[in-house]
Order: structure tokens, then sequence, then C-alpha cells
């Protein structure tokens, strides 16, 4: 059997070069080494043989050692000074030779994405739970890789269906075997709140007893919050957490009705309508709770950002909207984060440093972005016509939405970051990130089916350099990751 080339590897690597007739098999003696001295490369080392034993069956042993024999996970921060300017925190390089593989990089992280490169040119059996009797073989070659964009991520509605922190840690797992380095978490929404905050026992109690449909919903403890922070940051994917303000809260006002205007009451909510509620903008509580809320959020975070959404508060006049911006964003800086909204933020004075989520479809707020961008905000890529991965499939069953239309996995492939938004300058363009909002999604099952095999399409416009990306070249590595889920259990939809 022909093992999988580099040129297979999905995302697309910046440079892979082939070295033909040599290959590398992994044996039942073959030992793990690590640069002597990193914490970091050693815990590398055993989660890479974690991720080879069920499989394989062999022990692999992981030893601190400069011997290149095996698998050498090593740290040199030479890589990066040679002939790929700004290699980064996250760039490595990997060598197949016929005494082994060597993975070289200047930081942990480089290391890690190379491990990634390494499980996807061993056989497809590699990804199997139970033993497999095969030949692990390993074509020859090297590779020079690193990421286009610094931010690569998904976003994650816990609100409008809840789900687990344990669910939520599988989808870590599958962000980083894409090398994705962000997970955003929407947290509160109109049908639930999801995150306990002291002092606020009401927020988890009646506000996050609902979800949409009517279920029971839930809501994550922080010791919850943080074990999946620190499970991601394990995986190099860096936690942002969302508290969605000034609207999507009706959730929140039937905790503290106090939060609202004159005195309303609140029903729970558990329909998929958006734009009807909103926090209070000239109460003092509200700014006092927020305080509260994205003071104890941001202690949890260890990542820059909190994101506080600013998206479809559709009740309030524009002049409201930017003096509510104004003070959320404040209290944002106060408690040593940097901002991050949904685009709508673009027209309501972003603070310095404030990162902009583009997500509408049609290109539809170009020009207030491209304003906000040239006036120094970043921006992450997240339009709902080509990355909204609860849109459902063209030719699809009845799963996920349609108001952005369907997005074909070819959409969710054919689209350029920097030039998608007229008059937004390519530097400013930080990243992508895909989402995956709730309403419809019931079950992993139901979300398996929807972020694949659209999500590494995704992964391919964060990572891969541009003349990279090209459709009719990608089908055949596309087909390499079906054979993978199809051995790991992941479940994809069958359909373009
Ligand atoms: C959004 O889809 N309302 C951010």
């Amino acid at each position: 059997m022909t093992p999988p080339a580099f040129e297979g590897l999905v995302p697309a690597p910046l440079r892979a070069a082939p070295a033909p007739g040599v290959t590398w098999t992994l044996g039942p003696d073959t030992r793990i080494h690590t640069s002597p001295g990193s914490a970091e490369a050693a815990r590398i080392g055993r989660y890479l043989a974690e991720l080879l034993r069920p499989a394989t069956g062999f022990a692999l042993p992981v030893e601190e050692s400069d011997d290149r024999s095996g698998i050498a996970l090593v740290l040199d921060a030479t890589v990066g000074a040679g002939d790929v300017p700004g290699d980064g925190d996250e760039g490595y390089r990997m060598e197949v030779a016929a005494g082994g593989v060597v993975v070289r990089a200047s930081h942990a992280a480089g290391l890690f994405y190379g491990v990634q490169s390494l499980r996807q040119v061993l056989p497809a059996q590699i990804e199997s739970a139970t033993r497999v009797d095969a030949a692990w073989v390993v074509a020859g070659g090297s590779l020079t890789d690193k990421p286009r964009y610094a931010y690569r991520g998904l976003s994650l509605d816990i609100a409008r269906h809840f789900f687990t922190p344990e669910e939520v840690k599988r989808f870590v797992d599958d962000l980083a075997r894409y090398k994705f380095n962000h997970l955003h978490l929407h947290l509160t929404d109109d049908q639930g709140w999801r995150i306990a905050i002291d002092g606020r026992p009401k927020l988890t109690g009646v506000g996050a007893s609902t979800q949409v449909g009517g279920g029971k919903g839930g809501f994550w403890t922080q010791d919850d919050y943080r074990v999946v922070v620190a499970y991601a940051a394990d995986r190099f994917v860096t936690v942002v957490p969302e508290i969605d303000m000034p609207g999507h809260t009706n959730a929140a006002l039937v905790a503290y009705p106090e939060l609202g205007c004159d005195g309303k009451t609140y029903k729970p909510y558990t329909g998929t309508q958006v734009g009807f509620s909103s926090l209070c903008v000239e109460n003092e509580q509200v700014y006092a709770f927020l305080d509260e809320v994205v003071g104890q959020i941001a202690a949890l975070t260890p990542g820059p950002y909190v994101h506080i959404g600013g998206d479809e508060a559709h009740t309030l006049t524009p002049a409201r909207y930017k003096a509510f911006m104004a003070r959320a964003q404040k209290i944002v800086e106060k408690h040593g984060k940097q901002v991050m909204a949904w685009h709508q933020l673009a027209g309501a004075a972003p603070v310095d440093g404030a990162v902009l989520e583009y997500w509408n479809s049609s290109a539809q707020d170009a020009s207030e972005v491209a304003a906000a961008a040239k006036a120094g905000a970043k921006v992450v890529m997240a339009p709902a016509d080509h990355v909204y991965l609860d849109m459902a499939y063209a030719g699809g069953e009845k799963r996920g939405v349609t108001w952005a239309g369907t997005v074909s996995v070819k959409q969710s492939y054919q689209w350029e970051p920097s030039t998608h938004l007229k008059g937004v300058p390519e530097d400013a363009v930080v990243g992508v990130e895909a989402a995956l909002w709730g309403e419809t999604i019931r079950s992993m099952d139901d979300a398996e089916y929807l972020v694949y095999p659209r999500l590494p399409g995704v992964a391919e416009a964060a990572w891969s350099p541009r003349d990279a990306r090209d459709w009719d070249a990608y089908q055949p590595r596309l087909a390499n990751q079906k054979a993978r889920w199809d051995l790991a259990g992941v479940n994809y939809a069958r359909h373009d």
C-alpha cells in the first residue's frame, strides 16, 4: 500500500518535498525522544504516544533524549531564523528519513502541529480506537509549515442547546487535528445562560433551565469552564468566552428583571427568533452586573479576549447602542482583556485593539467594517454564507437552518478571507472563524453532521498559503480525511 503523502495533508502545508523511494516504518520498538529539559516537549511526546498506542498496540516509550532515531520532537530556537521568514511560534519542520521522523520547532505549539501532521502521514488506520494489524509506513520527505493567519477558530453555541464540558472537549480534539487555535464559546443567549457567576445564582437557576424547544438546559460551573480551558490550552487552543450583550439577553432578564427598563417582567424563551431582548442602556445596575460577570469571566480566562457580542440589538436606536457599547468595552478593558465583538461594533466606536468578527452574508455592512479596519480595528472573518456551519447543505437532509442560504462543501472552501470584504486592508484580517449555532442541534451526532466535511475546508482558509488553495486539488485530500473519520467513528454528511 502506498503511504499517505505529505502533499495530502489537510490543511495544506506551506511546502512539502517528497523523497521518492525513502520510507520509515513505525514499529513495536519505536521510541519517542523529546528535547531534554523541556516539560512541554515531553508532554507533547506523551500526547503523541497516546494518539498512536490504541491502533498500533505498541508501547512507544517517551524519553528526554537527543537521540534522533524513531520519533524525535526537537525544540530548536533556530527554526524560524532560516529560509521561512516569520515561522513564528507555530511553525515547524518535519523530516522523514529511513532512520526516523524528526519534528523541529522553536516553540512547543510548532511541535504540536508537527505531531498533527505526522498523524496524517501515517496510514488512515491509525485513527482506529482498537488495535489494527497494519504496516505503519510513512513516506520519506520534508515539510516546512506555518500558518497563514494567527487566529483560527470555531465558535460554538452552547446556549441554544446545552453541551456538556465532555462534549466540548471532543470539539477541542477536532480543532487540534486541523490546527485551529481558538475556541469561541457562546455562553449566553435568550434561551439560556450557561456559566455560573458567583453572587448571581438565578442566572444558573431559572436562567439556565431552558433551551430551544423547551428541554432542560444546563450550565457549567466555573470549575467546568476551567477544565475545558485547561484541556484546550494543552492542545494550543485559546478559549474566547462570549457574553452576548446588550441583545440576546432574555435569559439574564428572566433571572434579574431589574436589568431591564421600567420594571418589565420577562418569560423564559424557547423559540428561535432573534433581536427582541436588551439590557437597559440607561440603568446603572446593568453596568454593575456586567462588571461582576466580565470580571469573573476575565479572571477565569487566560486568553487575551472577552467577546461581548453586540449583534442584533434591534430594539435600540444607534445612539443608545453606541452608548451601551462604549461602557461595555471599558469594562472589558478594566479587567485587562481585549475587546472582541460581532462586527456591528464597527459603527459604534470600537476601542483601540478591538477585534471585529464579520458574520453577515453577501458582504453586507462591508463599508462600516472597512472604515473601522482602516482606523485600526482587526477583523476575524466568519461570513455566514461560507463558514456558518449550521447552514444546511444544498442537497442535504433537513438539518441546520437556511437564513444565509445553503452552504455546500465547496462554498465553505472556496472563498478568500483577505479580499472577501471590499475596502478592508489585507493586514487588518487576522484570521478566520467557523461558527456552529445551536438552534437545530440537539446532539453531537447533529453537530458532527453539520461540521463535517466542511470544517477542514475552513482550516485551509485559516492555515494554508493562498496559492495552495485549489478546490480540485482539495478533493483527494478531503477523501483521505473521510477515510479517517470512518475509522474514528466521526459522523459526517455524505453530500456536497
Ligand atoms: C450572529 O450570527 N448573530 C452573530
